[in-house]
C-alpha cells in the first residue's frame, strides 16, 4: 500500500517542470551534488572534531564548552542546505531514492545523528562540566563520541549505496 503511494508520488515528482528542468539541464545534477558534498564535509568534520576531543585524542588543552561553542553552531544551518539539495536530488530522479530502502536507513540514521548532536550541544551548554564529572560520565562521553562516529559515518556510507541499491 505504502509501496504504491510513493511509486505514485514518484512518477507524478518526475513530470512537475521543477523536475524536467532539472534532468535536461545538465550542469544542476553536478552543481547541486558539489553543494552537497562540501556539506557533508563540513558538518562531518564538525562533528567529528567534537567526538575527538572527547576522547581527548585532539586539542587537549582546550575545554570542551569552547570546542563545542567553535564547532557545532555550523552544524544546523548547512544541514538546511543539505535539506534543500538532497530535495533537488530526489525532485530530479524521485525514484532513485525514494523507492530504495537505502535512502530510509540515511534518513533514520540521520535523524539519530541530529538528536545525539543536538544532545551533546545541550549537555556541555546547560553544564560546562559535564563530560568530565568522575570517571563514568568520561566513559559515557567517550561512548557517545564513538556512536557519533559510527552514525555519522554510516549516514555517508548509506549516501554513496543509493547509487548501488536503486530501483530497477
Ligand atoms: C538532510 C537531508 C538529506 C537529504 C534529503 C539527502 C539526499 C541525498 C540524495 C537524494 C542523494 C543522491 C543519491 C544518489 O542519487 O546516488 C544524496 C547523496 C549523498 N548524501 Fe545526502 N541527503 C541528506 C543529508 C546528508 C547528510 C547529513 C550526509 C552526510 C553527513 C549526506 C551524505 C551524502 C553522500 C556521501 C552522498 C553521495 C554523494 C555522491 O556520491 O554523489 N547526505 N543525498
Amino acid at each position: 500500500m505504502i509501496d504504491a503511494v510513493i511509486g505514485e508520488f514518484s512518477g507524478w515528482l518526475a513530470t512537475t517542470s521543477l523536475s524536467h528542468t532539472i534532468q535536461t539541464t545538465g550542469w544542476i545534477i553536478p552543481t547541486v551534488q558539489t553543494i552537497h558534498i562540501l556539506s557533508v564535509a563540513i558538518v562531518f568534520s564538525s562533528a567529528v572534531l567534537v567526538d575527538l576531543r572527547l576522547w581527548r585524542l585532539l586539542n587537549r588543552d582546550v575545554p570542551l564548552p569552547e570546542i563545542t561553542r567553535r564547532f557545532l553552531p555550523v552544524i544546523w544551518p548547512v544541514l538546511a542546505v543539505l535539506l534543500i539539495t538532497g530535495a533537488l536530488l530526489i525532485i530530479g530522479e524521485p525514484r532513485r531514492s525514494l523507492q530504495n530502502s537505502t535512502f530510509y536507513i540515511k534518513m533514520g540514521l540521520l535523524a539519530f545523528a541530529i538528536l545525539l548532536t543536538a544532545w551533546l550541544q545541550w549537555s556541555v551548554s546547560s553544564s560546562p562540566n559535564f563530560w568530565d564529572k568522575d570517571r563514568g560520565r568520561r566513559l559515557v562521553g567517550q561512548l557517545a563520541a564513538s556512536v557519533s562516529i559510527l552514525v555519522w559515518c554510516g549516514i555517508l556510507f548509506a549516501g554513496r549505496w543509493i547509487a548501488y541499491t536503486q530501483a530497477g
